[in-house]
């Protein structure tokens, strides 16, 4: 399973990876206005510090097909066409997404509330579909169970081009229960990835090891310091 970061802040990016295992970084319009900066500068930033072969997911931003058409065109022409362009799962995406996979662009179905639209997304060739986990959830229904019926339908369907990038995430518990399904990727905020591993029981027990370690061999002394 691919963990990719929800984020276009750099500092954050850099940080996120250098710690844990990541793939790569998803963002979306409202995700780029959150940088403060011009569009293409803070995403060559973003494909800078994650090279050509992490995954960078950019979303077209036109609400027509040829519009989000050309947004596709322009997107990899600047970033490299293993970049994977965001397409929403409206009628006009789908007439979008029909075109850009002919031509060989890497899709992403985004914006998807409903099992139909992530059906229709991987029937158009993308090859990562985005549910909203807790943008559903707020909405009264259950973010994750709608993740694992696009995820059935996708393996049942054997359309093996296709799985989940699962997104908006709001807490450790919703990641997981996907993680444990198998779904192909998951994208997550930082702060949601510290989350993972953020516990003061983890904190004590490190505390612990250390303080005992010391006793017998004395303060600041680790393995490297003894014969
Ligand atoms: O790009 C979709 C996803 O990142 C939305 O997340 O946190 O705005 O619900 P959020």
């Amino acid at each position: 399973m691919k963990l990719c970061i929800d984020d276009a802040n750099v500092e954050a990016i850099k940080r996120i990876y250098e710690f844990y295992p990541v793939d790569g970084v998803s963002t979306n319009p409202s995700i780029l206005a959150k940088s403060g900066k011009e569009p293409f500068e803070v995403l060559k930033e973003i494909r800078a510090i994650i090279g050509e072969e992490g995954e960078l997911f950019v979303q077209a931003v036109a609400k027509d097909a040829a519009g989000m058409v050309k947004d596709a065109h322009h997107i990899v022409d600047v970033l490299g066409k293993t970049t994977i362009v965001k397409i929403p799962c409206t009628p006009e995406g789908f007439k979008a997404m029909k075109q850009l996979h002919a031509e060989g662009i890497r899709l992403l179905g985004t914006a998807i509330y409903t099992p139909m639209q992530g059906f229709l997304a991987a029937k158009c060739g993308c090859e990562y579909v985005a549910p909203y986990v807790n943008r559903i959830d707020n909405m009264g229904f259950d973010g994750v169970q709608v993740s694992k019926d696009i995820h059935d339908a996708i393996v049942k369907s054997g359309y093996d081009h296709c799985g989940l990038l699962a997104a908006s995430f709001k807490n450790s518990q919703q990641v997981l229960e996907l993680v444990k399904y198998g779904v192909k990727a998951v994208t997550v905020a930082p702060d949601v990835i510290d989350g993972f591993v953020k516990n003061t029981a983890i904190d004590a027990a490190i505390d612990a090891f250390t303080s005992d370690f010391e006793n017998l061999v004395g303060a600041g002394k680790t393995m490297s310091d003894c014969k």
